[in-house]
């Protein structure tokens, strides 16, 4: 068992509905083979268990591991090309990259530096869009379940509007893709995601597989892309004719409490109406739809309908890994907003980077807070001497004020360790200077 003694911060309690910022000044967390089995005053835990390991994380603080609800794997080497729509920038930059990984040492690489980049910038748990390749499928997974990482994902479908190499059929991609679940889902933290990559580039026979999939995977999860972009809102509405975006994949099954849907920047009030009743979640990408110029997030009307919210940084479209930065972008959009904008604090901008991404993923009873009871997945930030960060937390007025500035400066480099199941996978321990306990 080991005794952290550490200033922390979580949200076990959504600020959307009352709850607040918990922050103990000088916590005692006990861990034992991964779980949090004590949580307190640390002098008080202390001694109560005398005999445990104490390792003090001095200065900074402990966060609940970050929880990314929408990254693409294939796409960490075209993060950065600016200037262009969705889908000139799908054209001409991400099917392009996505196409390498038919060939699987190529897609090895990048499912390490995939999964090594995840980790850095402090995100524990992620949904993940996959690849089109069912081989390159395996590598992140692979790659996932080496380095500790919780991971939902699968292999993504689609059959017309890409480019021939990345196009399947109903069935190859129906087999494929049972062939992986058999082999990960449900296997060590890794859980299978039926992907088609949006209703753009699926035909009704495709979608129809594909709910097939979800039911004959048994907690499956399902996850695509919905209203991301005014042209694509278009197309699929010629292309499907009649009903909304959202009755493309309803229809076939595919709306329910284990959907996420990345984007939804352009919903109808129905659509709103459909996915809160369904308890779907809508895995909000601020920095993604900034460069795409893809629109601005109706955050208040997915509140007033009771959709369920969590963040995704949506690389490469989105600007990095930082769930911190996608925080940040999620506030300043707010502001930016006109009318109808919601005024999120410190508290919000956590819950949405770790709880609601856990209730999003149906992890909620493991993960999201720090409390007794959840696995030890928890970042721990300290800013090196003398940055911004460090002279912004060794002033900062109270909790709120610290978390504040965590958003505002902090960047991967302040992710000074990061533990999953109590084990440490990334920052100074990975590296071996503490073991798990
Ligand atoms: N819609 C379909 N594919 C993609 C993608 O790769 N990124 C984004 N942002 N939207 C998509
Ligand atoms: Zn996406």
């Amino acid at each position: 068992m080991i005794l952290y003694r550490t200033q922390v911060l979580d949200t076990p309690d959504d600020p959307f509905r009352g709850g607040g910022l918990r922050h103990d000044a000088d916590a005692g967390i006990l861990v034992d083979h991964g779980l949090i089995v004590e949580r307190g005053p640390f002098a008080r835990v202390r001694s109560r268990h005398p005999a445990a390991r104490v390792v003090g994380l001095d200065g900074g603080l402990l966060l609940p591991g970050l929880v990314d609800t929408h990254v693409h794997y294939p796409q960490i080497r075209v993060i950065g090309a600016l200037g262009m729509p969705l889908l000139e920038w799908l054209e001409r930059c991400a099917l392009p990259e996505e196409a390498r990984l038919a060939e699987v040492s190529y897609a090895r690489t990048v499912a390490d530096e995939f999964v090594t980049s995840l980790l850095a910038a402090g995100t524990t748990t992620a949904l993940v869009f996959g690849s089109h390749f069912a081989p390159a499928v395996d590598e992140l997974f692979a790659a996932a379940a080496h380095s500790g990482l919780r991971i939902t994902s699968g292999l993504i479908v689609a059959d017309r509007m890409l480019r021939p190499d990345l196009h399947t059929t109903a069935r190859r991609g129906y087999d494929e893709g049972l062939a992986l679940a058999q082999r990960w889902h449900g296997k060590g933290r890794s859980r299978y995601a039926v992907t088609p990559r949006f209703a753009l580039s699926c035909t009704d026979e495709l979608l129809a597989s594909c709910g097939q999939l979800h039911r004959d995977v048994p907690g499956s999860w399902f996850t695509s892309h919905l209203n991301e972009n005014l042209i694509e809102i278009r197309t699929v509405e010629q292309l499907f004719g009649d009903g909304s975006y959202l009755d493309c994949y309803d229809r076939h099954g595919l709306v329910g409490p284990r959907s996420v849907f990345a984007h939804n920047v352009h919903p109808t009030d129905a659509e709103l109406k459909r996915l809160a009743q369904a308890h779907s979640s809508v895995a909000h990408c601020p920095t993604s739809n900034a460069a795409l110029g893809s629109g601005l997030f109706p955050l208040n009307r997915h509140l007033q309908h009771g959709v369920a919210v969590a963040l995704g940084c949506d690389v490469g479209a989105g600007t990095g890994f930082s769930l911190l930065k996608e925080g940040l972008q999620a506030y300043l959009l707010q502001r930016v907003r006109a009318e109808q904008s919601v005024v999120l604090g410190p508290a919000h901008l956590l819950h949405l980077a770790t709880a609601a991404g856990a209730q999003a993923l149906g992890l909620r009873d493991q993960v999201g807070d720090l409390g007794v009871g959840r696995r030890f997945d928890a970042i721990w930030v300290r800013p090196g001497a003398g940055t911004p960060l460090d002279i912004g937390l060794r002033h900062a007025d109270g909790a709120e004020d610290a978390l504040a500035k965590v958003f505002t400066l902090a960047t991967p480099h302040d992710v000074a360790r990061v533990w999953i199941d109590g084990v440490p996978v990334a920052g100074g321990a990975a590296a071996g200077d503490l073991s798990g306990d």
